[in-house]
């Protein structure tokens, strides 16, 4: 794992959107995972900067309300659409989202990791962290193998995704999520957060044990992760000295091996 730690909100956008600008400039028909929220959003800010051909660019969300109306603003298809899809040129054609409107949602999550897998897999997956530890909508008690599904949200994320709604009833109950196990199929995972309220949620999945109670733990089994955070974020973290001190790489090191 590398773990990046700098100075604020704005600067893990731009760390982290450095590492999908190197993907798209090695590989222009990259195919990348998206995370919606609130921490991706400097990370698609940043990328709006930049000078990227997005012509061949594919995509694939990570998740989605279920029955959530497709056009309702939160709406993970209307997030992706207004975030990424139109902030960034991408032809909407080439993005899919789960969809929770699917009268078979099995079959939908079914057919959803069929898409990743004939797209060639996910070359860089963006993710956020929720602060009881799910990545995705992985909740605890995910299992490291889960695939694309259905499940239902925790009282505390709906909790902290009510301020996206009018109230926390107006959160859905369940999603479609990729699966731990699809996830860490991606060739390379970058995971951003940042702010106090982190803090807890990154030292867990970070430095904590391998556990499905932190789903995003599963990130120390992946060969090939960077955990982009602000110093707000890392404050929990008992070896940030050590990961301040091995980012700073002798300078004929370029060999893309990370740590
Ligand atoms: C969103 C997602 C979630 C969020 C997490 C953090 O697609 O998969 O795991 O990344 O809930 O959300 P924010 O960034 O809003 O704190």
């Amino acid at each position: 794992m590398e773990i990046v730690i700098v100075k604020d909100r704005a600067m893990v956008g731009q760390h982290a959107a450095g590492l999908i600008e190197r993907t798209v400039l090695g590989k222009p028909a990259a195919v990348l995972g998206f995370a919606t929220g609130s921490s991706p959003l400097p990370v698609y800010e940043a990328l709006e900067g930049k000078d990227l051909d997005w012509t061949d660019v594919s995509g694939f969300a990570l998740d989605e309300y279920v029955d959530i109306p497709v056009h309702h603003a939160q709406s993970y298809v209307s997030v992706i659409r207004r975030e990424v899809v139109d902030r960034l040129g991408l032809d909407e054609r080439r993005v899919r989202v789960p969809d929770g409107r699917a009268r078979d949602l099995d079959v939908a999550a079914r057919l959803f990791d069929e898409a990743i897998r004939e797209a060639g897999g996910v070359d860089l997956q963006l993710l956020g962290i929720g602060t009881n530890g799910h990545v995705g909508f992985n909740e605890p008690g995910s299992s490291f193998a889960s695939r694309t599904r259905v499940t239902a949200l925790t009282a505390s994320t709906r909790e902290a995704n009510s301020r996206f709604f009018d109230s926390v009833h107006q959160v859905p109950m369940h999603c479609i999520t990729q699966g731990l196990g699809t996830i860490l199929e991606a060739r390379r995972l970058v995971l951003v957060a940042d702010g106090t309220r982190k803090a807890d949620a990154v030292a867990r999945a970070v430095e904590g044990p391998v556990t499905s109670k932190c789903p995003a733990s599963a990130i120390q089994l992946h060969p090939c992760a960077t955990i982009v955070i602000d110093e707000l974020a890392a404050a929990k973290l008992t070896l940030r000295d050590y990961y301040r001190y091995s980012a700073r790489r002798p300078a004929r090191a370029e060999t893309g091996a990370l740590l």
